[in-house]
């Protein structure tokens, strides 16, 4: 069996929503320490939507798959089920991962978190628990 899904391979060589939003109201950036991969989220929302999502990822193809599946899930999607995004669904959506590059897909889960946490602070809404 191929270590990578078809999935993992196809967001890993054509990611989508690459880039920046220049006019973020919500901007997530996290790393992990071991691997020294980083990944940065960027969110429009407006009236409780996520209008528009793009990512920086500077990290393994694994991370950039899984950040590149993360905006498709989350883009057009309401604040409210946007926050309950998993890692764990973001590699079930890429068909899986190898239990060794699970944590490429946490990224993706802590830098939507880290953006909505920026959007709170900036706007005072509060969308986090
Ligand atoms: Fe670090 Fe994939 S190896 S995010």
């Amino acid at each position: 069996m191929a270590l990578y899904s078809e999935k993992v391979m196809d967001h890993f060589r054509n990611p989508r929503n690459v880039g920046v939003i220049e006019d973020a109201n919500g901007i997530g950036e996290v790393g992990n320490a071991k691997c020294g991969d980083i990944m940065k989220m960027y969110l429009k929302i407006k009236d409780g939507v996520v209008e528009d999502v793009k990512f920086e990822t500077f990290g393994c193809g694994s991370a950039i798959a899984s950040s590149s599946m993360a905006t498709e899930l989350i883009k057009g999607q309401p604040v409210e089920e946007v926050k309950k995004l998993t890692n764990k669904a973001v590699a079930e959506a890429l068909d899986g991962l190898p239990a060794y590059k699970m944590h490429c897909s946490v990224l993706a889960e802590e830098a939507i978190q880290s953006a909505l946490k920026d959007y709170q602070e900036r706007t005072g809404e509060k969308i986090l628990n």
